[in-house]
């Protein structure tokens, strides 16, 4: 079968009004949080709005393969039971194409005494490197066994020791991981991470009781958990910002667009993407502002913006922004000038090396583009005008970036292996149907 989509030009605008579906780390936190509270409260713990893409399918399914009973109870409505979890899984658990889901679960899974799992994924997610989350929980006694750094994993699970982590890298999946050992840890566990990545798991935790600290010195941003046990609550999800900036782009870029994003997630360490708007002056406002579940969250509305400035990234803003930097890049191609986004080398590590894939994609729809260590510069010029054909090498973001560049695409797209959406957002061509107007 072939997967790829085709577009033509697209000589309309886009207008109305979408929900975003839920956010992809507070899912799968909320599964994989909401089974530990359930466990130690001995209750059931409801899960409201949970992202049905199919990243999160797979921490479902490994966690159902260990135990925890998850009922539907309408659409995206669960309840989850894990009082008789976590038992050994009868079989290889299967991470799919998800990074959070392999390297949060190795943290958990390695802190459980006596429980044993493997752990495999598709081909992206064996290229990805797991030494950052393996050697901190080393560190802290875990038995891990891998293929040279990689998956497939075999976990042995025992007691850990606490210990204090200085990550060399800003990364939620790292900090987590060793958050999620330290739950069962002897002792306070503490990561300090150089600047501060998404904190879904430390909100969540604290939501529910967690004896969880955070704060700031000298030597980074420092996160500190110790063992107890955590409360039962219902946990709500909010939409997911990294799903909203394709069509918060897409309105920025297509002419005479206006478009209300509803129930978008705004927790400050995800909201990089509007600091790179104010630079690159794109029109939007923020809405309806309010909080779910211990995470902020608006509607967001963006406009059609004529004169797109170019704009510079680089530092603390990556981690703020990482997940966004494929369909910036789209925003880049359409500022008057150029754009340099560095200090972004950990995007070689992505679901593809994602520097080189959007490199050799933006020159397929004959973008002025260069590649660099640790990022790319862009020098926009606002038209766009190739016979495209580009490879989204598994990788969703990808997938969904090029499609908001076929929008401004004078000439036909073909996107190979465009069904990778599914991944995170399954509902994305039907939302971009609903919006375009001619
Ligand atoms: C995620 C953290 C980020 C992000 C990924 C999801 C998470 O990765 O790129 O899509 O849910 O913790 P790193 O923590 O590796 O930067």
């Amino acid at each position: 079968m072939d997967k790829s989509l085709k577009t033509e030009s697209f000589r309309g605008f886009l207008s109305g009004e979408i929900v975003i579906p839920p956010d992809k780390s507070i899912s799968h936190r909320s599964l994989i949080i909401g089974a530990v509270a359930s466990k130690q409260s001995g209750n059931k713990i409801n899960i409201k709005n949970l992202s049905l893409g199919e990243d999160c399918l797979s921490t479902l399914k490994i966690l159902e393969n260990t135990g925890v009973k998850i009922k539907r109870l309408s659409d995206r409505e669960l309840e989850l039971d894990a009082k008789s979890a976590f038992k050994n899984p009868d079989e290889v658990l299967d991470c799919g194409n998800s990074g959070t889901t392999a390297r949060l679960l190795c943290g958990l899974f390695s802190s459980l005494n006596e429980f044993e799992c493997e752990f495999t994924g598709d081909e992206s997610l064996k290229k990805r490197p797991m030494a950052r989350v393996i050697k901190p929980l080393s560190m802290m006694g875990a038995k891990i066994l891998s293929n040279d750094n990689k998956l497939p994993l075999k976990i042995e699970g025992k007691k850990l020791n606490a210990i204090t982590y200085f990550s060399p890298i800003a990364s939620a999946q790292v900090k987590s991981a060793v958050l999620l050992a330290g739950l069962n840890a002897l002792g306070v566990t503490k990561v300090i991470e150089p600047y501060l990545s998404r904190n879904h798991t430390e909100i969540m935790l604290k939501y529910l009781g967690a004896k969880i600290k955070t704060g700031k010195d000298a030597d980074g941003f420092w996160t500190t958990v110790e063992g107890n046990s955590m409360e039962s609550k219902t946990l709500e999800i909010v939409g997911d910002i990294s799903s909203a900036a394709f069509f918060m782009v897409a309105a920025a870029i297509v002419q005479n667009s206006k478009v209300l994003i509803k129930n978008v997630g705004i927790n400050p360490t995800r909201t990089g993407i509007l600091d790179v708007f104010k630079q690159a002056e794109v029109l939007f406002s923020i809405l309806n502002e309010r909080t779910v579940s211990g995470e902020k969250v608006a509607d967001i509305e963006v406009r059609y913006s004529p004169n797109i400035k170019p704009f510079r990234i680089k530092g603390d803003i990556i981690p703020r922004l990482i997940d966004e930097i494929p369909i910036l890049t789209v925003l880049a191609t359409v500022a008057n000038g150029e754009s340099i986004i560095q200090d972004a080398f950990d995007l070689r590590n992505k679901e593809s090396d994602r520097i080189k894939a959007i490199v050799e994609g933006m020159k397929a729809f004959g973008v002025d583009i260069a590649e660099k260590k640790d990022g790319f510069v862009v020098s926009g010029n606002g038209e766009i005008s190739s016979k495209a054909i580009v490879e989204t090498h598994l990788d969703h973001r990808l997938a969904m970036s090029y499609y908001v560049m076929s929008l401004i695409n004078k000439k036909e797209t073909v996107i190979k292996g465009f069904d990778c959406v599914n991944t995170s957002f399954p509902e994305f061509i039907r939302l971009a149907e609903k919006l375009k107007q001619f």
